[in-house]
């Protein structure tokens, strides 16, 4: 089975990459990744000698390089997670999101309709969505699959449309589909632009954290590699045309998330207790900010078994142990030279 997997340098997508890879020796996996600020090929090292594996330069948004990838390789499947994932940066530059999440998106549908041309035997389109297409909830209730779509930011208004296009390929020409919408993940690779990891390092380096507004919006956390195992599932075992809410049930303020990262560090770091929380700061909002984000998750924990396997506690111990033993990968983030890393290891071959 070969197996184009978008987004693959991103946090999540090499998670997924590095899953896939383990897990189905039998399968070919085709990494395409545009390599944005986002996108990290140290994030795959461990797995870049894999004869399984195939990096791809490549950006969605160019049809023409989509059509002819396609057609060189007759993918059985795609499990797309490229996009541009960072609510703040969509405030500031809305279009990069409509071209990279509605255009790339709507691309790389058509690649796989036309590639498989209507023999859609054995052939699976998996779109990996968000839980902010369902906008906001106060405080009581949950998202469900069947919650109407109410996105506030660009950034969710990009990912809704692309899940609307995804279901009305799957209408309209018979595309086989699954989405799933997935509540806030955290764990080793993510770019220190959100939240945990952003606080892990400014704490770090004594600098302040800023907290938007009140600090009292709600995020559900669910670990990334639980969410890597969930797309898995989904992928193998999910049903044609619909879609799985994922969640961690697993309600967190950011305040008493970040006062819970700040006492973590303050141990890990051997600083006396307290030390951390003096960097927090409360800051001016982000716009359209949503108040609270809560996933019903009963439907793939009853189709599919899916519990998430890591408790939040642990899990966020385990990210800031990965976090501090990984100075090498921060500091290579921070200071711009990951993006070297292509060059050194791809471009010299
Ligand atoms: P990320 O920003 O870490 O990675 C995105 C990847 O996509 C990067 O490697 C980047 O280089 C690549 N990319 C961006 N534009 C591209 C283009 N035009 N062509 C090819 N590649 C391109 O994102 P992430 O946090 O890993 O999220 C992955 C997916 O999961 C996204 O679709 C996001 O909406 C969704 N999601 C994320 C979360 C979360 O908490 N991070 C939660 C739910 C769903
Ligand atoms: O819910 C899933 C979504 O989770 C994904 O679709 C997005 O790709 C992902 O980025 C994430 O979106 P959020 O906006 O929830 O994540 P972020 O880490 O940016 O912010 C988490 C919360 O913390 C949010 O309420 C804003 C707040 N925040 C964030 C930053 C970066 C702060 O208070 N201070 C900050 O500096």
């Amino acid at each position: 089975m070969k197996i184009l997997i978008t987004g693959g340098a991103g946090f999540i997508g090499s998670h997924v990459t590095r899953r896939f890879l383990t897990n189905y020796p039998a399968y070919k996996i085709y990494n395409l990744d545009k390599l944005t600020y986002a996108g990290n090929l140290e994030n795959l090292k461990d797995i870049e000698s894999n004869p399984n594996y195939q990096f791809v330069l490549g950006d969605i948004v160019d049809a023409s390089f989509i059509n002819n990838l396609f057609s060189t390789h007759s993918f059985d499947a795609v499990v797309h997670l490229a996009a541009e994932s960072h609510v703040d940066r969509s405030i500031t530059n809305p279009l990069e999101f409509v071209f990279t999440n509605v255009i790339g998106t709507v691309n790389l549908l058509n690649a796989a309709k036309n590639s498989w041309k209507e023999n859609f035997e054995g052939k699976m389109f998996y779109h990996v969505s968000t839980d902010e297409v369902y906008g906001s909830l106060g405080l009581e209730g949950f998202f469900t699959e069947s919650t109407s779509y109410d996105p506030h930011s660009p950034y969710s208004a990009s990912k809704a449309s692309s899940d609307h296009f995804v279901r009305a390929y799957h209408d309209t020409y018979g595309l086989p589909i699954v989405i799933s919408n997935c509540s806030n993940n955290y764990g080793s690779f993510q770019f220190p632009e959100k939240l945990i990891p952003l606080c892990i390092h400014n704490i770090k380096n004594n600098k302040s954290l800023p907290v938007y507004g009140d600090g009292k919006y709600t995020r559900d956390w669910l670990w990334v590699e639980d969410h890597a195992r969930a797309i898995d599932l989904i992928f193998h075992k999910g049903k044609n045309g619909e879609t799985y809410n994922i969640g961690g049930f697993n309600e967190w303020q950011n305040i008493d998330l970040i006062k819970e990262l700040c006492r973590i560090m303050d141990e890990k770091l051997d600083r006396p207790k307290g030390t951390a929380e003096k960097l927090i700061t409360f800051v001016k909002d982000r716009p359209g900010h949503d108040l609270r984000y809560a996933i019903d998750a009963s439907k793939i924990n009853r189709a599919l078994d899916f519990t998430p396997s890591v408790k939040f506690e642990e899990g966020l111990e385990k990210t800031v142990e990965w976090y501090l033993s990984n100075d090498e990968w921060m500091n290579n983030v921070t200071s711009g030279n990951y993006k070297k890393y292509y060059e050194a290891q791809y471009t010299n071959r």
